[in-house]
Protein backbone atom coordinates (compact mmCIF):
# COMPACT_ATOMS: atom_id res chain seq x y z
CA UNK A 1 0.00 0.00 0.00
CA UNK A 2 1.49 3.36 -0.99
CA UNK A 3 1.13 6.69 1.25
CA UNK A 4 0.56 10.14 0.80
CA UNK A 5 -2.95 9.82 0.73
CA UNK A 6 -5.07 9.17 4.19
CA UNK A 7 -5.76 5.56 4.59
CA UNK A 8 -9.77 5.93 5.50
CA UNK A 9 -12.02 2.91 5.46
CA UNK A 10 -12.90 3.52 1.94
CA UNK A 11 -9.54 4.13 0.85
CA UNK A 12 -8.94 0.61 1.90
CA UNK A 13 -11.66 -1.21 0.65
CA UNK A 14 -10.97 0.51 -3.12
CA UNK A 15 -7.30 -0.12 -2.93
CA UNK A 16 -7.53 -3.57 -1.66
CA UNK A 17 -10.40 -4.77 -4.08
CA UNK A 18 -8.14 -3.88 -7.20
CA UNK A 19 -5.04 -5.24 -5.44
CA UNK A 20 -7.33 -8.61 -4.76
CA UNK A 21 -8.76 -8.12 -8.37
CA UNK A 22 -4.81 -7.99 -10.16
CA UNK A 23 -3.75 -11.19 -7.98
CA UNK A 24 -6.99 -13.47 -9.34
CA UNK A 25 -8.81 -13.77 -5.91
CA UNK A 26 -12.33 -14.62 -6.28
CA UNK A 27 -14.52 -12.01 -5.01
CA UNK A 28 -12.21 -9.44 -4.43
CA UNK A 29 -14.32 -6.65 -2.89
CA UNK A 30 -15.90 -9.72 -0.59
CA UNK A 31 -13.24 -10.47 0.73
CA UNK A 32 -11.53 -6.93 1.62
CA UNK A 33 -14.49 -6.21 3.10
CA UNK A 34 -14.31 -9.66 5.66
CA UNK A 35 -10.27 -8.94 6.57
CA UNK A 36 -11.09 -4.96 7.20
CA UNK A 37 -14.25 -5.66 9.27
CA UNK A 38 -11.98 -8.41 11.28
CA UNK A 39 -9.25 -6.37 11.80
CA UNK A 40 -11.73 -3.55 13.04
CA UNK A 41 -13.84 -6.42 15.14
CA UNK A 42 -16.74 -4.97 13.67
CA UNK A 43 -19.44 -6.04 11.23
CA UNK A 44 -18.96 -5.58 7.30
CA UNK A 45 -22.05 -3.66 7.31
CA UNK A 46 -20.75 -0.92 9.78
CA UNK A 47 -18.23 -0.40 7.35
CA UNK A 48 -20.24 1.55 5.53
CA UNK A 49 -21.36 3.82 7.94
CA UNK A 50 -17.70 4.62 8.66
CA UNK A 51 -16.09 5.19 5.25
CA UNK A 52 -14.04 8.39 6.16
CA UNK A 53 -12.48 7.03 9.58
CA UNK A 54 -9.07 6.18 9.32
CA UNK A 55 -7.54 2.67 11.49
CA UNK A 56 -5.35 3.05 13.85
CA UNK A 57 -1.63 2.04 12.51
CA UNK A 58 -1.59 -1.16 14.58
CA UNK A 59 -5.39 -1.86 13.08
CA UNK A 60 -3.67 -0.97 9.44
CA UNK A 61 -0.15 -3.64 9.86
CA UNK A 62 -2.85 -6.45 11.10
CA UNK A 63 -4.96 -5.65 8.06
CA UNK A 64 -1.52 -5.74 5.57
CA UNK A 65 -0.54 -8.51 6.48
CA UNK A 66 -3.41 -10.35 5.96
CA UNK A 67 -4.11 -8.65 3.04
CA UNK A 68 -0.99 -9.98 1.79
CA UNK A 69 -1.37 -13.70 2.51
CA UNK A 70 -5.18 -13.54 1.14
CA UNK A 71 -3.71 -12.25 -2.19
CA UNK A 72 -1.63 -15.74 -2.31
CA UNK A 73 -4.59 -17.31 -1.86
CA UNK A 74 -4.46 -18.43 1.72
CA UNK A 75 -8.07 -18.46 2.16
CA UNK A 76 -9.68 -15.63 3.89
CA UNK A 77 -11.79 -18.26 6.37
CA UNK A 78 -8.41 -19.58 7.65
CA UNK A 79 -7.09 -16.22 8.17
CA UNK A 80 -10.31 -14.58 9.76
CA UNK A 81 -11.42 -17.84 11.92
CA UNK A 82 -14.46 -18.68 11.00
CA UNK A 83 -16.90 -19.57 8.08
CA UNK A 84 -20.60 -18.81 8.42
CA UNK A 85 -22.75 -22.04 6.94
CA UNK A 86 -26.36 -22.26 6.83
CA UNK A 87 -26.87 -18.71 8.87
CA UNK A 88 -24.30 -19.73 11.57
CA UNK A 89 -20.74 -18.28 12.32
CA UNK A 90 -18.33 -21.60 12.79
CA UNK A 91 -15.08 -21.77 14.07
CA UNK A 92 -12.66 -22.72 11.67
CA UNK A 93 -8.87 -23.79 11.31
CA UNK A 94 -6.59 -25.36 8.73
CA UNK A 95 -7.50 -28.86 10.66
CA UNK A 96 -11.10 -28.64 8.88
CA UNK A 97 -12.31 -28.67 5.47
CA UNK A 98 -13.69 -24.62 5.14
CA UNK A 99 -17.86 -25.43 4.90
CA UNK A 100 -19.18 -24.77 1.18
CA UNK A 101 -22.33 -22.96 0.58
CA UNK A 102 -23.25 -26.22 -1.75
CA UNK A 103 -23.33 -28.62 1.53
CA UNK A 104 -26.48 -26.85 2.85
CA UNK A 105 -28.30 -28.74 -0.04
CA UNK A 106 -27.50 -31.92 2.33
CA UNK A 107 -28.66 -30.42 5.35
CA UNK A 108 -31.70 -29.00 3.61
CA UNK A 109 -32.90 -32.27 2.03
CA UNK A 110 -32.11 -33.92 5.53
CA UNK A 111 -34.36 -31.55 7.20
CA UNK A 112 -37.17 -32.24 5.03
CA UNK A 113 -36.93 -35.28 5.48
CA UNK A 114 -36.86 -35.08 9.10
CA UNK A 115 -39.90 -32.55 9.27
CA UNK A 116 -41.86 -33.90 6.49
CA UNK A 117 -41.06 -38.06 6.55
CA UNK A 118 -40.49 -38.65 10.07
CA UNK A 119 -42.89 -36.02 11.92
CA UNK A 120 -42.94 -35.46 15.59
CA UNK A 121 -40.23 -38.37 16.12
CA UNK A 122 -37.29 -38.06 18.31
CA UNK A 123 -33.99 -39.43 15.70
CA UNK A 124 -31.07 -40.28 16.52
CA UNK A 125 -28.65 -38.98 13.45
CA UNK A 126 -25.27 -39.82 12.67
CA UNK A 127 -22.68 -37.17 10.97
CA UNK A 128 -20.03 -39.25 9.76
CA UNK A 129 -16.85 -37.19 9.00
CA UNK A 130 -18.01 -33.82 10.20
CA UNK A 131 -14.87 -31.63 9.89
CA UNK A 132 -15.98 -28.63 11.99
CA UNK A 133 -19.31 -30.03 12.61
CA UNK A 134 -21.00 -27.76 10.64
CA UNK A 135 -23.68 -29.75 9.26
CA UNK A 136 -24.88 -31.40 12.24
CA UNK A 137 -24.58 -28.04 14.31
CA UNK A 138 -27.28 -26.72 11.18
CA UNK A 139 -29.09 -29.99 11.62
CA UNK A 140 -29.31 -29.58 15.82
CA UNK A 141 -30.62 -25.80 15.27
CA UNK A 142 -33.13 -26.55 13.12
CA UNK A 143 -34.54 -29.31 14.08
CA UNK A 144 -34.97 -29.81 17.93
CA UNK A 145 -35.85 -33.69 17.49
CA UNK A 146 -32.55 -34.76 16.79
CA UNK A 147 -30.04 -36.47 18.80
CA UNK A 148 -26.54 -36.40 17.13
CA UNK A 149 -23.52 -38.35 17.15
CA UNK A 150 -20.66 -36.50 15.18
CA UNK A 151 -17.72 -38.33 14.34
CA UNK A 152 -14.09 -38.06 12.25
CA UNK A 153 -10.93 -39.51 11.89
CA UNK A 154 -8.60 -36.46 13.19
CA UNK A 155 -8.59 -35.63 16.26
CA UNK A 156 -7.36 -31.90 15.62
CA UNK A 157 -11.29 -31.68 13.61
CA UNK A 158 -12.96 -32.93 16.57
CA UNK A 159 -11.17 -30.04 18.80
CA UNK A 160 -12.65 -27.61 16.48
CA UNK A 161 -15.89 -29.71 16.52
CA UNK A 162 -16.35 -29.27 20.17
CA UNK A 163 -15.58 -25.73 19.86
CA UNK A 164 -18.61 -25.06 17.36
CA UNK A 165 -21.16 -27.51 19.44
CA UNK A 166 -19.90 -25.31 22.75
CA UNK A 167 -20.67 -22.34 20.95
CA UNK A 168 -23.78 -22.85 20.05
CA UNK A 169 -24.62 -25.05 23.24
CA UNK A 170 -25.35 -28.18 21.62
CA UNK A 171 -23.45 -30.14 24.41
CA UNK A 172 -26.34 -32.09 25.51
CA UNK A 173 -27.78 -33.20 22.27
CA UNK A 174 -24.79 -33.54 20.33
CA UNK A 175 -21.79 -36.26 21.04
CA UNK A 176 -18.35 -36.26 19.35
CA UNK A 177 -16.83 -39.80 18.65
CA UNK A 178 -13.00 -40.04 17.20
CA UNK A 179 -14.05 -42.73 14.40
CA UNK A 180 -12.76 -44.31 11.22
CA UNK A 181 -16.01 -44.07 9.40
CA UNK A 182 -18.05 -46.34 11.54
CA UNK A 183 -15.11 -48.72 13.11
CA UNK A 184 -15.45 -47.11 17.08
CA UNK A 185 -19.14 -45.57 16.69
CA UNK A 186 -20.50 -47.76 19.11
CA UNK A 187 -18.43 -46.05 21.63
CA UNK A 188 -20.41 -42.63 21.42
CA UNK A 189 -23.08 -45.04 22.93
CA UNK A 190 -25.22 -45.61 19.83
CA UNK A 191 -25.08 -48.07 17.19
CA UNK A 192 -28.23 -47.41 14.94
CA UNK A 193 -29.57 -44.28 13.40
CA UNK A 194 -32.59 -43.36 12.04
CA UNK A 195 -30.29 -40.60 9.96
CA UNK A 196 -26.86 -41.11 8.33
CA UNK A 197 -25.32 -37.91 6.77
CA UNK A 198 -22.13 -37.46 5.12
CA UNK A 199 -19.81 -35.29 3.42
CA UNK A 200 -16.70 -37.92 2.91
CA UNK A 201 -13.92 -37.15 1.44
CA UNK A 202 -14.44 -37.61 -2.63
CA UNK A 203 -11.63 -36.11 -4.81
CA UNK A 204 -9.90 -39.25 -6.99
CA UNK A 205 -5.79 -38.52 -7.55
CA UNK A 206 -6.57 -37.61 -11.22
CA UNK A 207 -9.07 -34.79 -9.77
CA UNK A 208 -6.41 -33.65 -7.18
CA UNK A 209 -4.52 -31.96 -10.17
CA UNK A 210 -7.06 -29.89 -11.23
CA UNK A 211 -7.50 -28.55 -7.50
CA UNK A 212 -6.88 -24.72 -7.11
CA UNK A 213 -3.64 -23.41 -5.04
CA UNK A 214 -5.84 -22.26 -2.39
CA UNK A 215 -7.83 -25.46 -1.45
CA UNK A 216 -4.68 -27.66 -2.19
CA UNK A 217 -1.73 -25.76 -0.14
CA UNK A 218 -4.31 -24.90 2.42
CA UNK A 219 -7.15 -26.86 3.47
CA UNK A 220 -6.08 -30.75 4.70
CA UNK A 221 -5.43 -33.20 2.14
CA UNK A 222 -7.56 -35.72 4.73
CA UNK A 223 -10.62 -33.81 4.46
CA UNK A 224 -9.98 -33.77 0.79
CA UNK A 225 -8.57 -36.93 -1.03
CA UNK A 226 -10.03 -40.16 -1.79
CA UNK A 227 -7.33 -42.60 -2.79
CA UNK A 228 -7.83 -44.16 -6.35
CA UNK A 229 -10.91 -43.14 -8.20
CA UNK A 230 -12.23 -40.99 -5.40
CA UNK A 231 -15.50 -43.43 -4.78
CA UNK A 232 -13.81 -45.27 -1.85
CA UNK A 233 -15.66 -43.53 0.91
CA UNK A 234 -19.19 -43.99 -0.76
CA UNK A 235 -18.42 -47.89 -1.00
CA UNK A 236 -17.23 -48.38 2.55
CA UNK A 237 -19.76 -46.02 3.85
CA UNK A 238 -22.65 -48.07 1.91
CA UNK A 239 -21.45 -51.20 2.95
CA UNK A 240 -20.86 -50.64 6.39
CA UNK A 241 -24.35 -48.49 7.18
CA UNK A 242 -26.40 -51.51 6.19
CA UNK A 243 -25.86 -52.43 10.37
CA UNK A 244 -26.16 -48.94 11.57
CA UNK A 245 -28.82 -47.69 9.77
CA UNK A 246 -32.17 -48.43 11.29
CA UNK A 247 -35.86 -49.97 8.88
CA UNK A 248 -36.79 -46.83 6.73
CA UNK A 249 -33.64 -44.91 7.92
CA UNK A 250 -32.36 -42.37 5.10
CA UNK A 251 -28.78 -42.00 3.85
CA UNK A 252 -27.67 -38.78 2.60
CA UNK A 253 -24.34 -38.09 0.67
CA UNK A 254 -22.25 -34.94 -0.48
CA UNK A 255 -20.56 -36.18 -4.04
CA UNK A 256 -18.34 -34.31 -6.52
CA UNK A 257 -20.28 -33.25 -9.41
CA UNK A 258 -19.33 -36.07 -11.96
CA UNK A 259 -19.71 -38.95 -9.18
CA UNK A 260 -23.87 -39.32 -9.54
CA UNK A 261 -24.04 -41.82 -11.57
CA UNK A 262 -20.83 -43.82 -10.17
CA UNK A 263 -22.56 -43.21 -6.76
CA UNK A 264 -26.17 -43.51 -7.60
CA UNK A 265 -24.37 -47.21 -8.50
CA UNK A 266 -23.07 -48.12 -5.19
CA UNK A 267 -26.33 -47.42 -3.78
CA UNK A 268 -28.60 -49.42 -5.83
CA UNK A 269 -25.93 -52.36 -5.92
CA UNK A 270 -25.87 -52.15 -1.93
CA UNK A 271 -29.46 -54.27 -1.97
CA UNK A 272 -30.99 -52.43 1.11
CA UNK A 273 -31.67 -49.01 0.18
CA UNK A 274 -34.47 -47.97 -1.92
CA UNK A 275 -36.24 -44.57 -3.04
CA UNK A 276 -32.51 -43.73 -4.43
CA UNK A 277 -32.23 -40.08 -5.78
CA UNK A 278 -29.34 -37.71 -7.20
CA UNK A 279 -30.01 -33.99 -6.44
CA UNK A 280 -28.99 -31.07 -8.28
CA UNK A 281 -27.52 -28.17 -6.72
CA UNK A 282 -28.51 -24.36 -7.67
CA UNK A 283 -25.35 -24.48 -10.09
CA UNK A 284 -27.50 -27.03 -11.97
CA UNK A 285 -24.59 -29.91 -10.56
CA UNK A 286 -25.09 -33.29 -8.98
CA UNK A 287 -24.35 -32.81 -5.48
CA UNK A 288 -26.13 -34.94 -3.52
CA UNK A 289 -27.55 -38.66 -3.17
CA UNK A 290 -29.96 -40.07 -0.76
CA UNK A 291 -31.62 -42.70 -0.09
CA UNK A 292 -33.93 -44.83 2.10
CA UNK A 293 -33.51 -48.34 4.27
CA UNK A 294 -36.27 -51.13 2.78
C1 LIG B 1 -14.94 -33.18 3.04
S1 LIG B 1 -14.55 -33.03 4.76
C2 LIG B 1 -16.15 -32.66 5.37
C3 LIG B 1 -16.17 -31.86 6.61
C4 LIG B 1 -17.57 -31.31 6.99
N1 LIG B 1 -18.52 -32.39 7.17
C5 LIG B 1 -18.07 -30.36 5.93
O1 LIG B 1 -19.03 -30.70 5.23
O2 LIG B 1 -17.51 -29.25 5.80
C6 LIG B 1 -14.25 -34.70 5.16
C7 LIG B 1 -13.88 -35.01 6.62
O3 LIG B 1 -13.66 -36.44 6.68
C8 LIG B 1 -12.65 -36.71 7.63
N2 LIG B 1 -12.13 -38.06 7.36
C9 LIG B 1 -11.19 -38.44 6.46
N3 LIG B 1 -11.02 -39.78 6.49
C10 LIG B 1 -11.88 -40.26 7.43
C11 LIG B 1 -12.17 -41.56 7.92
N4 LIG B 1 -11.56 -42.64 7.43
N5 LIG B 1 -13.11 -41.69 8.87
C12 LIG B 1 -13.74 -40.59 9.37
N6 LIG B 1 -13.51 -39.34 8.96
C13 LIG B 1 -12.59 -39.16 7.98
C14 LIG B 1 -11.67 -35.57 7.47
O4 LIG B 1 -10.89 -35.40 8.62
C15 LIG B 1 -12.63 -34.39 7.18
O5 LIG B 1 -12.91 -33.70 8.37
Amino acid sequence: MSNGQEWNIRRLLEWTTDYFTNNLVDSARLCAEILLAHSLKCQRIELYTRFDQCPAADILAQFKDMVKRCAAHEPVAYLVGYKEFFSLKLEVTPAVLIPRPETELLVSHALDYVKNERTNESLNCLDLCCGSGCIAIALARHAAELRIICSDISDEALAVTRRNIEKYNFAERITVCQSDLFDSIAQSGYDSFDMIVSNPPYISDFEFGKVEDTVSKYEPHLALRAPGDGLDFYRRIVAQAADHLSGQGALFVEIGYEQGQKVYEIFKQSGYLTNIEVIKDTAGNNRLVKATKM
